[in-house]
């Protein structure tokens, strides 16, 4: 079983981001984490885990909280997971290189560092709260404290974007000891600052496929349309997991977790979730085409493909159309997309949709 654990807190909040995220006390934190704890152990008994098989501790930005107060849940965890389990943390680039080796001790060792960009105009234009010598200094931090799979967030399709930026962006990452990459195309939700205010995205095919060419030239392997991995063997387990469509727990204010067919969703408020935390929001039963959907969706936006026997005869002829015109690969009764650009696409048209 996979398990994510969600940190709500950070210590501003960027102008992008809708994630479930608050700038809150360190009472708030302290009864936030015990809390956490109550939730873990009781989804553990009740689903009846022996073992974690990989852990995502994500936010939010759990390096805001103390080290300290994540040890009862790594000493708890011990228990379910065995030596080499991927447990990841997340983290801003203002982490301390003590809370960095503290959690390293504590047993993650997988970091994944929101970085966005390495242009000063554009960490401001985001909102974002370091600079971009701290960003360079805390990845070459976690890499002293032990740390050898290290994550780094970019961010493009912002109005800022050119081909120099994102070059350099990218060459930074390259000087440094960096082994997976996360590069999002930038969103703008409601609730977020950029939302209200003149344009900020701008989808441009040229420099998303001069980021994909540029990595993929560099030896990095894209395993999914956001997700880039210096080698197979820093591939994340747990990302790969969630294409696969494994089920999840889930624990966490805001926390969305998918078992046994059900996806279970925590109660977003902080304080409301501190009271009750095994209390669930609502939970969605997923129909078989539901499933289906969301098995097609994940596996045409990664390389982990989708059995050809849970589509029908409509579906297998769309596929058989599809993959006529090269946008489909079929092997040993698996399909798998060409191009992770139109993945969105191509999943509607298979699916009939
Ligand atoms: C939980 S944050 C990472 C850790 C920490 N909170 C930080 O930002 O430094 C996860 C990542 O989601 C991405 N993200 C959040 N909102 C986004 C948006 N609106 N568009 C694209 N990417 C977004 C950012 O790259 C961010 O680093
Ligand atoms: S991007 Fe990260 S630091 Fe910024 S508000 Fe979102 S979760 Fe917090």
């Amino acid at each position: 079983m996979m398990l994510y654990i969600h940190i709500p807190f950070c210590d501003s909040k960027c102008h992008y981001c809708s994630f479930n995220s608050y700038v809150m006390s360190n009472q708030h934190k302290k009864n936030y984490m015990k809390s956490l704890l109550v939730q873990l152990k009781h989804e553990t008994a009740k689903n009846n885990i022996k073992r974690y098989e990989s852990i995502f501790i994500g936010g939010g930005t759990p390096s805001v909280v103390e080290s300290n107060l994540y040890e009862d849940i790594f000493k708890y965890l011990s228990k379910f997971i065995d030596k080499d389990v991927e447990i990841t943390i997340e983290a801003n680039p203002t982490a301390t290189k003590k809370w960095m080796k503290s959690i390293y001790k504590l047993g993650a060792n997988r970091i994944s560092f929101g970085v966005q960009s390495f242009d000063e105009k554009k960490l401001i234009f985001l909102g974002r709260n370091h600079n971009t010598n701290k960003a360079i200094d805390a990845i070459q931090d976690a890499y002293d404290v032990g740390f050898r799979k290290i994550n780094c967030d970019i961010i493009y399709d912002t109005v800022l974007d050119n081909k120099i930026l994102l070059e350099n962006d990218i060459n930074t990452i390259f000087d440094l000891p960096i082994t997976h990459i996360s590069a999002y195309s930038l969103t703008i939700d409601k609730n977020t600052n950029f939302y209200k205010q003149p344009k900020k995205q701008k989808t441009d095919i040229k420099l998303t496929k001069y980021i994909f060419d540029k990595l993929s030239k560099n030896g990095f392997i894209q395993y999914e349309i956001s997700n880039f991995a210096k080698d197979i063997s820093n591939i994340s387990k747990h990302n790969l997991g969630y294409w696969q469509f494994k089920p999840y727990i889930a624990v966490g204010a805001g926390a969305v977790g998918c078992i046994n067919n059900q996806r279970v969703y925590m109660q977003k408020d902080v304080v409301k979730y501190i009271q009750k935390p095994i209390l669930y929001k609502d939970i969605e039963v997923l129909s078989e085409d539901n499933i289906i959907t969301e098995k097609t969706m994940l596996a045409f936006r990664s390389i982990v493909g989708v059995d050809i026997g849970i589509f029908d005869d409509k579906q297998l002829q769309n596929i058989a159309i599809a993959s006529n015109e090269g946008k489909l690969k079929i092997k040993n009764n698996k399909i798998y997309s060409v191009d992770f650009l139109i993945a969105d696409e191509l999943s509607l048209y298979v699916l009939g949709q």
